[in-house]
Order: C-alpha cells, then structure tokens, then sequence
C-alpha cells in the first residue's frame, strides 16, 4: 500500500502562522470495493484495475473493476430503495436534510484521510485539496442539507373551479458519472442534491481517481444512509459508464467530462429511455484584461485562473485577452508569476502544481504545446516536460497567439497561458463568442459600464468580474452552448432533481 511522502512535515512552515494540516502518513487504502446496498462487493467478472499516483508514477492499490452486470445489481438496489413505502421514501423531510449534515460532519471528521487520499490519486497539491475541494464538499453537502425540508411546489389559480397545486418528487434513480480532476468534489456536486430531493443513486469516478469515491461510501453506510440510497461502481466509461447512461430503470444522469463523451452520454440517454440530462463539459474561457484594469489583480487572476489544478480545469482562463495599451506589461507580469511558480511533490506544503494526471493528458499537453510553438506564438516561458519528472510539465506562457491557432482553440486541460490582444470592447466579445464553448467567461475593469455591457454580451453560464473561479454551493453553475445542459448547485440545481406533478381536484359547483 502506498504511503504519503510526509513532507510537509519535513518542511519548514512558519511557526507563527496557525498549524497547517497535515496529511495522514502511511495511509492505507481501506475501500477498493464495489458499494451496494451499503455492502462491499467484489466484481462479478472478478477483473480489478489499478490506481496510480501519477506524482510517484507507482501502484496504490488495485480496485473492483465493475461492468454491466455489477451497474445492474446496483441500480437493482437503488430502485428498490426508491419503492414507495422504503425506509428512504418514508424518511421525512427535515430526517433527510439531518442526514447530509451528518455525512458533512464526518466528511470534515475525516477531512485529512480523505484530502490525504485526492492528493495520492489525482497529485493535486495537498493543501488544495484540503482547503478547496474538502471545503466545497463540506459546504456543498450543509447547503442542500438546508433544502431538503424547503422544496415546495405552487397553488395555481386557473379558469375553471378546481384546486390546482405542483408537487416537486424525486426523479428516482439518478446515474452519476464524474471526472478526476475534482474526484470528490464533482461526485458531491450530484449527490448531496440528487439526496435532499430524495432520489437514489447510482454513481461511477473516473477510472484515475476511484478511492475518495470509495471512502464517501464508507461515511454514507455510518451515517445510516438505508441500504441502496447510495450506490457506488468504480470501472471505466465504454463499460460502467455506458450501461449507466443507457440503462432503462435510471430516470436522470448528471455527467462532467469532456464533451466528447457527453455527447455519447445524451445519445445513450435518448436511444434508453429519453433520461433526464444534465452535462458540464468543457470550456476555452475567454478571460479579458481592459486597459483601465487593476493590473495585478487582473494579472494575479489571469495566472490562478489558468494554472490552478495543473490547469486541469473545466473553468481554465485559458484565452487571455488583453488590451493593447497594457499587454506587454501584461505578459511580462504574467511571465514572471509563472517562472515563480512551485512544481513539484503536491505534500509539500510550498507545491502550488503537481503533475499531469495521467500519459494520455500529459501527452495531448505537450503536442498543444508543440502546435503553438510551430503555428508562430511566442514561447515567453516553460514549452516542456521537467527534466526526469514523470508527469510534471513546465508552467508555460506563449504571448502573439491569435484566434486560429490550436492552443486558442482547443481545451489544452494543462499549465498552458496562451496571451492574445485586442483594441476595442466590440471585437474582442466577437472573439470570445467565437467558439462553440461557453462555459467562463471573466472581465477585469474598473469601469462598471463597461463591466455590465461585457456581462450581458458574453455567451457563458458564468461571468466572474475582477475574480476568479468565485464558485459557491448558493450560485449555479454550468455552460452556454456546447459546455453543457443544465446547472449545478444553487437552488436551480434543484429542478434537475426532481419532477414537477400537476394535481388538481374539481370543486363541487353547488354551494355546500
Ligand atoms: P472523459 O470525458 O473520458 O472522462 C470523464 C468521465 O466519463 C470518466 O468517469 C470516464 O470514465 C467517463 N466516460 C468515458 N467514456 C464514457 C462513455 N462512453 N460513456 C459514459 N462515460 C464515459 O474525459 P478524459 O478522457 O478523462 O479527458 C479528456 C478531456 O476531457 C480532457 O483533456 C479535458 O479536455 C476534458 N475534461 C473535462 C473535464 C471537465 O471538468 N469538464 C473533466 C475531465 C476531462
Ligand atoms: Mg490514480
């Protein structure tokens, strides 16, 4: 089993600041197995994939590999949970919204074991996992806790003499298929509101990243979830994926991913039963510096929004656009930010990038790379993998990109700034609506007309202005045009969670 490299402790934090926390040493992996039914099972097919941290490139453990007949069993399991008259369909609503609370108190109990173990799966650093995905579990999970006893329908008045109401009920069973950048993060994004409208699921992590996964289940059976609420197959997408997107008794999925796959996921749901769809694909996110900017903040921001997480972001900052007046100032604070920036051992409390997650990334990343530099944009810094590093690649910044090259195009999923410029308000919302993405967009201005103008102009789900990946568990979340169906979190998220019932009773004519 592997064990974490420790080295925060071996480092040297500042003894005046409030103590860092720490990752578990020599962590052992409990939770390999396919979660039904609160049980651990092993795989029908009796096949298990391994698990790698792609920081050390070595084996943490091997895992259950499920398939159909294992997605089968659970959605069994999840529908019989749903029957009317189950404990779960039983449970009232205030129990319901109990219950998330107390899986967030364990999730925080456990906050260590479980950011110790994202960091060993993903690399990502520690710290991060700790305070941003830990965090937004926790606050995601208190947030619809608080929904669960507040979701109400209306009493409509209408032509005739009747009493006319909607009831919002659970969809029933709820597939759940989810990346490995933000491994927990993105699987409770679905969850904790697939549980306070009072569905069951069914979910799969990304064959990269399946123990946090693992571990969450582990919580949900001590908490006192009843059996078969939650549901949980690690395997891959052509075969766990795929029988979840198109199995008959799932009503609703919520997939994150590429878009690639998400088209496959819609095309599934369609050809099964027409399931509920919702997609958070991918993005190119337009992120635009005006002249009159507070330039290190825009600067500051523009780095973070791309960089952060390896760049392995569906909200990357990874379309730059600046003003002319200010760009070659621009690029060369921004170069400096990222020749600064710590890469390496992601238990190091001074990392800020890990490694790539995997060969198949690592490799699309460096060809990205290779394609700006041979379609004429100027490689300011990085350009390359760190010498003898496995997985990790040089923070890089090309400037002079313009709209047709590939890295101004494609999603690059990597530490990758590229740097455009623009003259004027009109054109530079032309350019950032030009793709068929639209998930991010974010504005640095100081001018609060011009600030509102590019809000309502830009063609995405979110418009950060002189910010950053301000994401919160109260706000929805997801994408314009090909970045996606439908949103995540807030209170919108809950509409995609549930089924909205017309009940209307005529009144007798006659006075009683
Ligand atoms: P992917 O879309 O293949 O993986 C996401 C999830 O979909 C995983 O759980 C995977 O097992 C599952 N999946 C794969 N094929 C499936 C199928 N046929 N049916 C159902 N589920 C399936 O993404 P991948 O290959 O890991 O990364 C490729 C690119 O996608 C990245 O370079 C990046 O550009 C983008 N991406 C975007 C993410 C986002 O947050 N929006 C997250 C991960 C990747
Ligand atoms: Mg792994």
């Amino acid at each position: 089993m592997a064990t974490t490299n420790g080295a925060v402790e071996n480092g040297q934090p500042d003894r005046k600041a409030p103590a860092l926390p720490r990752p578990v040493r020599n962590l052992e992996v409990q939770f390999t197995k396919i979660f039904i039914n609160n049980e651990w099972n092993e795989s029908k097919s009796g096949k298990k994939f391994a698990t790698y941290n792609p920081s050390t490139l070595e084996k943490i453990c091997e895992v259950e590999e499920g398939d159909k007949p294992d997605v089968d069993k659970a959605v069994e399991a999840a529908q019989a949970a749903f029957q009317r008259g189950s404990p779960w369909r039983r449970l009232d609503a205030p129990s319901r919204g109990r219950l998330l609370q107390q899986l967030a108190d364990l999730v925080e109990r456990d906050r260590a074991v479980l950011a110790t173990l994202e960091t060993m799966d993903t690399g990502k650093p520690f710290l991060h996992a700790f305070f941003i995905d830990l965090e937004g579990c926790i606050k995601t999970l208190r947030y619809f806790a608080g929904w669960a006893d507040k979701i109400q329908g209306r009493t409509i008045p209408t032509d005739d003499n009747v009493v006319c109401f909607t009831r919002h009920e659970p969809i029933g069973v709820c597939g759940a298929i989810t990346p490995w950048n933000f491994p927990l993060l993105m699987l409770v994004w679905k969850l904790a509101p697939a549980l306070c409208c009072g569905n069951t699921v069914v979910l799969k992590p990304a064959e990269q990243t399946p123990l946090t996964a693992l571990y969450l289940g582990s919580l949900i059976k001590e908490v006192g979830f009843p059996p078969g609420v939650v549901n949980i197959v690690p395997g891959f997408g052509p075969t766990v994926g795929a029988a979840i997107s198109s199995h008959p008794q799932i009503n609703k999925i919520a997939f994150t991913g590429s878009t690639e796959v998400g088209k496959l996921v819609k095309e599934a749901a369609s050809h099964s039963n027409l399931k509920r769809v919702t997609l958070e694909l991918g993005g190119k996110n337009p992120c635009i510096v005006c002249a009159d900017a507070d330039l290190s903040l825009a600067v500051e921001c523009a780095h973070q929004g791309v960089f952060f997480n390896q760049g392995q972001c569906c909200t990357a900052a990874s379309r730059v656009f600046v003003e002319e007046q200010i760009y070659e100032e621009f690029v060369r604070q921004s170069v400096e930010y990222a020749k600064k920036r710590p890469v390496g051992d992601p238990f190091d409390v001074r990392t800020e990038q890990g490694p790539q997650i995997d060969q198949k990334q690592f490799d699309k990343i460096l060809d990205l790379i290779e394609s700006g530099k041979k379609e004429g944009a100027k490689l300011e810094c990085g350009g390359s993998a760190m010498e003898d590093r496995g997985l990790f690649i040089k923070p890089t910044v090309f400037s002079e990109v313009t709209d047709t090259m590939r890295i101004a195009k494609e999603e690059i999923f990597g530490p990758v700034q590229p740097i455009l410029k623009f003259k004027n308000i009109e054109e530079v919302i032309k350019r950032a609506n030009s793709l068929e993405y639209g998930l991010t967009a974010a504005v640095f201005t100081k001018n609060l007309d011009k600030a509102l103008k590019l809000a309502s102009a830009l063609e995405s789900g979110t418009v950060w202005i002189n910010c950053y990946n301000a994401i919160y568990a109260q706000a929805p979340f997801g994408g314009f045009k090909m970045s996606g169906n439908g949103r995540e979190l807030g209170e919108y998220a809950l509409a995609e969670y549930t089924e909205v019932k017309t009940v209307t009773i005529k009144l007798d004519d006659k006075d009683p």
